[in-house]
């Protein structure tokens, strides 16, 4: 058996602001055309289809097939300018400002590290708060090179990579924090035991991970009544939002003893708190 190469630098980083992309299918439409209304209409309220992205796009051989779906709801995902542009607009909108205070909480988790990664860092939203924390050096990843393009152009300090989650080709140890907001719940099993696995890897023995998700509470509405005197009409939004957006392997995530599963790869959990919309994990490598 070949022992695994040991990596002893950063991962290469261009300036994905520079980066020219080529359009993929929903770049191409013309709004004022009525056909390309109804196929863009189509991609929002239709059956959910594989994501096309184009030959030339960077990354193209290796996105796994879990995450060419069209997550959200999103005509082809994150994966067209178009797309990633409203992504990157709407989603804190959407989520009525919860998603802000949440990257708020995570960073402030993570203030007193030195370097940090924003692991499923899309637009950048958690990598900006870990900065404005006060993190010297902050890095992100993402695989949708249109949400690295937006990141990149928001946050010129930051160096941001494409690649997966699941191996990031930072050297061990290289981070004494990790952040992963929305990242999890996106993942198939396996995916999330190996991206688990890669963060523990990275962090130096002590670093912090935190993890913000989206709460199991609205997904599990036992008693509509006390789960509305509870939570009233913020409750019944995201109880419909948890319903509606496609979210393929969400329920799997909620399945999870996270607690046993963090201490299996070797953490230790300080905090899981489980609120209405969201779900915050804190946990330190052994
Ligand atoms: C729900 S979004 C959250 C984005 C961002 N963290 C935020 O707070 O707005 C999930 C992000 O994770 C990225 N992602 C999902 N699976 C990934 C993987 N295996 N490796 C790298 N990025 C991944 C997606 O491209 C997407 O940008």
């Amino acid at each position: 058996m070949r022992a695994a190469a040991v990596i002893v630098s950063d991962p290469i980083t261009v300036d994905w602001s520079r980066i020219p992309l080529p359009d993929a299918w929903p770049d191409e439409l013309d709004l004022r055309r009525p056909t390309h209304v109804v196929a863009y209409l189509r991609g929002w309220l239709g059956r959910r289809r594989q994501v096309v992205v184009p030959r030339d796009l960077p990354g193209a051989e290796w996105l796994p097939a879990y995450l060419r779906q069209e997550f959200h709801n999103l005509p082809n995902g994150v994966y067209s300018k178009r797309q990633a542009e409203a992504y990157a607009h709407w989603f804190d909108r959407v989520m009525l400002g919860h998603t802000l205070e949440a990257r708020a909480r995570l960073a402030a988790a993570l203030a007193d590290c030195r370097a940090t990664l924003d692991l499923g860092c899309g637009s950048g939203g958690l990598a900006a708060a870990m900065l404005a924390s006060g993190i010297p050096e902050v890095w992100g990843l993402d695989a949708s090179p249109y949400l690295l393009r937006i990141a990149a152009h928001r946050l010129p300090g930051v160096r941001f990579v494409q690649g997966l989650a699941e191996r990031t080709g930072f050297p061990a140890g290289r981070f004494d924090g990790v952040g992963a907001c929305f990242l999890f719940h996106e993942l198939p099993a396996p995916a999330a035991d190996a991206v688990l696995a890669e963060i523990h890897r990275i962090l130096a023995p002590g670093g912090h991970l935190v993890i913000a998700e989206p709460s199991p509470t609205q997904f599990r509405v036992r008693d509509r009544r006390r789960f509305l005197r509870r939570h009233g009409w913020r409750g019944a939004y995201f109880a419909l939002m948890a319903w509606w957006v496609y979210e393929p392997f969400v329920g799997g995530w909620h399945r999870r003893d996270v607690s046993a599963w963090l201490a299996a790869a070797g953490f230790r959990v300080l905090g899981d708190d489980v609120g209405m919309p969201l779900r915050f994990i804190h946990a330190v490598r052994g």
